[in-house]
């Protein structure tokens, strides 16, 4: 949640500045700014209401050639989306830009009356708090940030300057995420390596409780108590293409259909299939300590906690003597619950940065069970704290919404399952199964995708005016629903939710009418022909069915049917990618923004 960049060496600040938001514009985009330092002292500051092109159209009116400068693409928390809202924030001759909330704000604010604000932000108070402590650059700019720091509660990553050191920018951070690129004759901020790709591949990741004093060819880490710190410089793994939308027209796209490639970086060198086992070397658990699990918590928030509401109905259907609980993280931070004996926590997260999921992290933790991530983005921060971990590996998933993060973590939990299910002795005529439908699982997907994108166009452009949505399934299908509902909402603005079928006539039927059409996802299995059962009733209250199916003998009279031939076990994770390109396709039929919906950022780092 908000980008912010930085830039000190010898190229022109500002043109790196706009390049890197706009790497960093999934992170926030109702606003953005920079401020850039001149060597005599003077500033030029910029900043826009709206998308970082709104920004661009003043900086070709201000172009400088400064050499340093900060930057920022804001999701509002405090203060409406708008000019003055933006960062960066000036108070006296220092600019910062901030990622987090000051949650003191308001006590701080009281004591600062010397400085007049001009934003609702609490961020401006922040800066205000290291002016006051700056006395005009009487004191070094790092002291006074570390002495402000101190009083801030909440969480921060933060980047300064001042015009009377513009050869310095100090960052420092508390959970929110600050790396530092190392260049030749150059150093670069970022809240997320992607802004400095193909600017350095060298990394410094700041810690919390970290300060810095950045300058072009040096870069000084303390603690906030003074305690020097020696910088791990580490190699950034992503590469440029990555980060590109590589000839599709949306990155939402592009993330959809290289699901095949990127389930098999996942899958790489844990599948054993001459003896049908799977191998996970990160969570680092011995044999004996998997036996002795009892019970598995999976924590997570949005397309994560779906992920792990799915992986759970597989994991208990082989694996014997445990008991799965998904929560949502959000939730489960402030529960009393109990937490048996012998579990273990798997934290879900694609950003590695969820400050809920890394709060219930940090909880969990504190009552002694061990953690294991199921993580995305290297080095982040979750990643960082667990006790041991499995990435999913699916490289940068840049637009807002979800979707092959989801399908990697699904099918990475479902791998940890199984290693518990290896230790505890379950027979492999049991596990065989689904290590040979995972190990098929990217050619599956490949299919499924070139046999049903084009009917899923036509079909989402004959919805695309409905109003209201509802996903239906059941057993495994029935998070795959939550999470078909959750795209489409969160991307087309369509009112969409899910129910179990089973539910159905326990309240949800009532709605049903014409502004309404029904997803039903229907595997073959045990329960599908109770599920064509309730789409039955549905039908015979006038509703518009779109039948998702792979049973060859589903012969219902819907409107819509679209038809899968492959997948057995793992059907709902072929479903999936219908409801992923229904939404895609439903949201470009009404003109929205496909990788950046309203209201919404990538990386949810506040509360
Ligand atoms: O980075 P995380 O996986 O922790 O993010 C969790 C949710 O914020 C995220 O999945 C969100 O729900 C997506 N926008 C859904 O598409």
């Amino acid at each position: 949640m908000c980008g912010i960049v930085g830039y000190i060496g010898g190229k022109n600040a500002q043109d790196f500045l706009i390049s890197g938001l706009k790497r960093l514009e999934y992170r926030g985009y109702d606003s953005a700014g920079i401020v850039t330092l001149s060597e005599d002292g003077s500033a030029t500051l910029l900043r826009a209401k709206g998308k970082i092109s709104n920004l661009e159209e003043k900086l070709a009116k201000n172009k400088r050639d400064d050499k340093v400068g900060i930057g920022h693409t804001r999701w509002a928390t405090h203060g409406e989306p708008s000019e003055k809202n933006a960062h960066p924030h000036q108070a006296g001759e220092i600019y910062l830009v901030h990622n987090g909330i000051i949650e003191n704000y308001k006590e701080l604010k009281q004591q600062l009356k010397e400085h007049e604000f001009k934003s609702e932000t609490d961020s401006e108070v922040l800066a205000a708090l290291i002016n006051s402590f700056y006395k005009d650059g009487k004191h070094p700019l790092i002291n006074a940030v570390v002495q402000a720091l101190k009083l801030a509660k909440g969480t921060y990553g933060i980047a300064v300057v001042s015009k009377l050191s513009p050869d310095e920018i100090v960052v420092a951070r508390s959970g929110s995420p600050l790396v530092i690129g190392v260049g030749h004759g150059e150093t670069m901020i970022a809240s997320d390596a992607s802004a400095l790709l193909g600017h350095t591949k060298q990394a410094i990741y700041l810690n919390d409780g970290e300060v810095a004093m950045i300058k072009k060819d040096s870069v000084e880490i303390k603690t906030l108590n003074a305690e020097p710190v020696s910088a791990k410089v580490e190699e950034i793994e992503t590469n440029l293409s990555a980060i590109q939308k590589g000839g599709y027209d949306h990155f939402l796209l592009k993330e959809i259909m290289e699901q095949p490639d990127s389930l098999t970086e996942t899958l790489r060198g844990r599948v054993n299939i001459e003896d049908g086992t799977v191998r996970l070397g990160g969570p680092g658990l011995s044999e004996g300590q998997l036996r002795k699990i009892k019970h598995l918590i999976i924590v997570g928030c949005g397309t994560a906690y779906h992920a792990g509401l799915l992986a759970s109905y597989y994991i208990e259907k082989f694996t014997p003597e445990i008991t799965v609980e998904p929560v949502i993280a959000s939730e489960y931070r402030y529960r009393q619950s109990y937490i048996p004996e012998d579990s273990v926590a798997l934290i879900v997260s694609q950003s590695g940065e969820t400050a809920d999921t890394l709060a219930c992290l940090r909880e969990i933790k504190k009552q002694g069970v061990t953690t294991i991530g199921i993580v995305n983005a290297i080095g982040s921060t979750i990643a960082r704290e667990v006790d041991g971990g499995t990435y999913v590996h699916v490289g940068p998933e840049i637009s807002v919404a979800s979707t092959k993060a989801f399908t990697s973590q699904v099918i990475a939990m479902v791998m940890f399952g199984l290693t518990i299910a290896q230790a505890k002795g379950v027979r492999s005529s049991i596990l065989k199964p689904y290590v040979n439908e995972i190990y098929n699982l990217p050619k599956m997907i490949h299919e499924t995708l070139e046999s049903v994108q084009d009917a899923i166009k036509n079909i989402a452009n004959k919805y695309a005016n409905y109003e209201h949505g509802i996903y239906l399934g059941r057993d495994t299908a029935y998070p795959t629903a939550m999470e078909g509902a959750l795209k489409l909402k969160e991307i087309s603005y369509v009112d969409a939710n899910a129910y179990a079928f089973g539910e159905l006539k326990h309240g949800p039927l009532a709605l049903i009418d014409d502004r309404f059409f029904e997803l039903a996802l229907l595997p073959k299995g045990e329960l599908y022909d109770k599920a064509v059962s309730n789409v039955q009733e549905v039908l015979a209250r006038g509703g518009h069915v779109i039948a998702v199916t792979n049973e060859e003998k589903f012969d219902l009279p819907v409107d819509d049917i679209i038809r899968l031939n492959t997948g057995d076990i793992f059907a709902p994770i072929l479903m999936n990618l219908v409801s992923q390109l229904f939404a895609y396709y439903v949201t470009v039929a009404k003109g929205y923004d496909v990788d950046q919906p309203r209201n919404l950022a990538k990386s949810v780092t506040v509360e």
